[in-house]
């Protein structure tokens, strides 16, 4: 009996919370239908918004998971012992019924997503601000990545390619990191890349999201370090009026462009973009790895980064992963750009020369 009013109260908040959630849910996409959301008040609510409907993943995680645990075993065990009802059989019964509502909750999470941000990608950015549900994203991601190692090797394969760009060799080297976040491996780039080639580096990162902090800019060991908020892909030309030698997007703007609805235009749009902000001879770096979307790592990495600030797994797929597919069959790009790739695992970088 306990069981069964146990589960029962957990179904309660659960429809309340997910009535919440729905509830918020609905507004928030008609303002982002109607373009109303640069009003400061609502891109809170959005925002917020974004933050319920991770909670709402990380619970229909733990439905899902218990409802697997506790009703195989105990089908099984009414199967194979012909018991009359039970109340461990109700419970589990019960916990089917939530991980089926979350089941339609987590539809809705994506929809909602992909509407919003193929209606409104300047709005993309909202995840990683103050309330968003990717406000810890970068230091969860830096530390993991600090961590297995991955920065200092990533980087070591980056200057391999910065080394193979033709620039004029006259000072500095010049990187624009167009979706750097709060900039942390920007800044390392710039530091290893000045001391490894010996050669003063500007450092242009910007990112369409206004973050709470983000490295600041400096100027010292040979690197010009410049830092500016709220600049979006289609601003990069206005931002940028000079041209660069290397673009580095590392899981950033193409990635977020190859992973959308209208991706073929919005990646030749990009495309052109960095080719007209590169000098000639100039390269756009990429994260390279190839596996598929783990779907439950990926969700997993959710549940951790809502409650405990940490990811464990690269668990999404590459930039390259996305795109290189579009290059290959795209003989305009083609025309544009040479695809190189520096294989190295988890570590591999791409590049594409402007030819
Ligand atoms: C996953 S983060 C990657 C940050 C950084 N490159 C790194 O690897 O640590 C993706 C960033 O791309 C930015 N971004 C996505 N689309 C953008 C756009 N159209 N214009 C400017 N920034 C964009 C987002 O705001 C976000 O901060």
């Amino acid at each position: 009996m306990i069981y069964l009013l146990v589960a029962l109260g957990s179904v309660a908040a659960v429809v309340v919370l997910a009535s919440v959630g729905a509830l918020l849910g609905v507004p928030v996409l008609v303002y982002y239908l109607k373009g109303s959301l640069d009003n400061a008040r609502f891109r809170k609510v959005a925002a917020g918004f974004y933050a319920l409907v991770a909670l709402i993943t990380v619970i229909s995680i733990v439905a899902f998971l218990v409802s697997v645990l506790v009703f195989i075993p105990t089908g099984l065990w009414i199967l194979f012992s012909g018991s009359p009802i039970s109340s461990i059989e109700s419970v589990a019964y019960v916990l089917m019924g939530i991980a089926t509502f979350y089941s339609v909750l987590f539809s809705f999470y994506y929809v909602a997503f992909t509407v919003s941000h193929n209606k409104r990608p300047d709005l993309i950015g909202l995840q990683y601000e103050k309330y968003g549900r990717l406000r810890n994203w970068s230091r969860a991601t830096n530390a993991f990545r600090k961590e297995i190692g991955w920065t200092e090797r990533f980087v070591t394969r980056a200057i391999e390619a910065i080394q193979a760009c033709k620039d004029d060799r006259t000072d500095p080297i010049v990187i624009i990191g167009p979706s750097a976040n709060s900039g942390v491996i920007e800044d390392i780039l710039a530091r290893r890349t000045a001391s490894a080639l010996e050669r003063q580096v500007h450092m242009y990162a910007s990112d369409m999201t206004e973050l709470p902090s983000h490295i600041e800019d400096y100027s010292e060991d040979g690197v010009e370090y410049r830092y500016t908020s709220g600049i979006e892909a289609a601003d990069l030309k206005k931002t940028y009026p000079f041209q660069a030698d290397v673009i580095f997007d590392n899981k950033g703007i193409l990635w977020h462009k190859a992973n959308s609805s209208k991706k073929k235009v919005n990646v030749q749009e990009i495309m052109s973009t960095y080719y007209d902000l590169l000098k000639p001879g100039g390269i756009v770096i990429v994260d390279g790895y190839i596996h598929k979307n783990q779907g439950l790592l990926t969700m997993l990495n959710q549940f951790q980064l809502q409650l405990l600030r940490r990811i464990s797994w690269f668990a999404e797929k590459s930039t390259y992963a996305y795109f290189s597919k579009m290059y290959q069959s795209d003989p305009e790009l083609k025309k544009l750009f040479k695809e190189v790739i520096i294989p190295d695992g988890l570590y591999t970088v791409v590049y594409y020369q402007k030819l």
